[in-house]
């Protein structure tokens, strides 16, 4: 097995390298039988999150300043690209595909992107969308070509306050059709998510997990992180679980229920509004308050080609680069697992020392 690339192809890193952190692989990962994506911490991945571009038609106030400055094209990997990775990624035993941006249906190549990568038969294979460019006859072809399920964002069901944070022309009557639209083509269940902040759409909680019910989607309300490309992020901005579990206790009844698998984010609750008889699943996903990442397993690939073992990477690494050189399959599967290797215990958001990453939501992949 050629260990020719050794991680040295470390990407031109946005952040400066962390004092006091051993260089990567000063001990490399054991090889194994057959070989997985595991980190020195333990943890296993089998989801893989594809960016598939940097790109948005939206502005959310959580994730994009107004001015942001996209990748060039070129920068990009290419359908070529995403399809090679995705299919070492499964050799690699992932089995949870999810394609995200920036917004991916702004990628003038999706269509292609979900057929081929839907013939790589991954378990799941699914994309999250701020649901506002699409069309019904698309989501056909899409589930035809093998996606699995969508997940949208939904931070309010008010539109003032939809446009506040969303800062676009779209409206929360456009997603929810599009959910709609979505659940009819066959790409259920359908996962909303909102990201609850202070003072903006907190009251919108009670409200968008009685639209779950109504509308049969399972609606996940999640804390507001460090990831905001104008780090306005501050712990006043946020809204614990504790207090998102609160609120919904006021307007229903809510029981705890099963995550289907460990490594889920969502802790997962039955709600069923006060006066009805329907009732929806509700995530509270809470990073910051509740962490879960001795259960992560998750690994995320950027649109311009880095490898990002935790959202909160300060170091990452040029998948592209080794590409483009010419690389063979097995060097590219080994730069995987030494790259995944290096994945940190945890974000330490909580943390005096804690460093904001300098790449944005948007530009990692949610
Ligand atoms: N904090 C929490 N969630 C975020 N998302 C984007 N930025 C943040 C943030 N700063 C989530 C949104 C979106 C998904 C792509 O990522 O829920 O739906
Ligand atoms: Fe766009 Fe999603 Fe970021 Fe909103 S959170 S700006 S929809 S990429």
């Amino acid at each position: 097995m050629s260990r020719t690339h050794p991680l040295r192809i470390l990407s031109s890193n946005p952040d400066p390298p962390r004092a006091g952190v051993a260089p990567a692989l000063s001990s490399p990962p054991p090889q194994s039988a057959p070989r997985t994506l595991r980190d020195s911490h333990g943890r296993t991945i089998r989801d893989l999150r594809l960016s598939i571009t940097d790109r948005c038609n939206f502005r959310c106030v959580y994730c994009m300043e107004p001015d942001v400055r996209f990748f060039p094209r070129e920068q990009l990997l290419s359908v070529d690209e995403l399809e090679r990775l995705a299919s070492l990624a499964r050799s690699l035993g992932v089995e949870r595909l999810r394609l995200t941006g920036g917004e991916p249906t702004l990628r003038p190549e999706l269509d292609e992107i979900i057929e081929r990568l839907g013939a790589l038969h991954f378990d799941d294979l699914s994309m999250t969308t701020n649901g506002s460019l699409i069309e019904p006859s698309r989501l056909r072809l899409w589930k035809a070509s093998g996606l699995t399920r969508l997940t949208f964002s939904l931070d309010s069901a008010r539109e003032e306050t939809f446009a506040a944070m969303t800062r676009s022309r779209s409206s929360a009557a456009a997603v929810l059709r599009a959910v709609r639209e979505a659940h009819d083509a066959g790409l259920g269940p359908i996962k909303v998510n909102a990201v609850v902040i202070r003072d903006r759409n907190e009251d919108q909680v009670p409200l968008l997990a009685s639209l779950a019910a109504r509308h049969n989607f399972e609606m996940r309300f999640i804390e507001f992180m460090p990831l905001d490309s104008g780090h306005a992020w501050n712990p006043a901005l946020l809204v614990p679980a504790e207090e998102i579990l609160h609120l919904l206790q006021t307007a229903g009844r809510l029981t705890p229920l099963q995550r289907d698998r460990p490594s889920d984010t969502a802790e997962l609750y039955r709600f069923t509004p006060s006066q009805d008889q329907l009732s929806a699943r509700i995530g509270v996903i809470a990073p910051v308050t509740r962490s879960f990442c001795g259960r992560c397993s998750r690994l995320r690939i950027t649109a311009d080609g880095k490898v990002r073992p935790c959202l909160f990477s300060l170091r990452e690494f040029d998948v592209r680069a080794l590409l483009r050189s010419g690389a063979d399959n097995a060097t590219i599967e080994q730069f995987l697992i030494d790259s995944t290797w290096t994945k940190q215990p945890g974000h330490g958001i909580t943390s005096p020392d804690f460093e904001q990453p300098a790449r944005p939501m948007s530009a990692i992949g949610g």
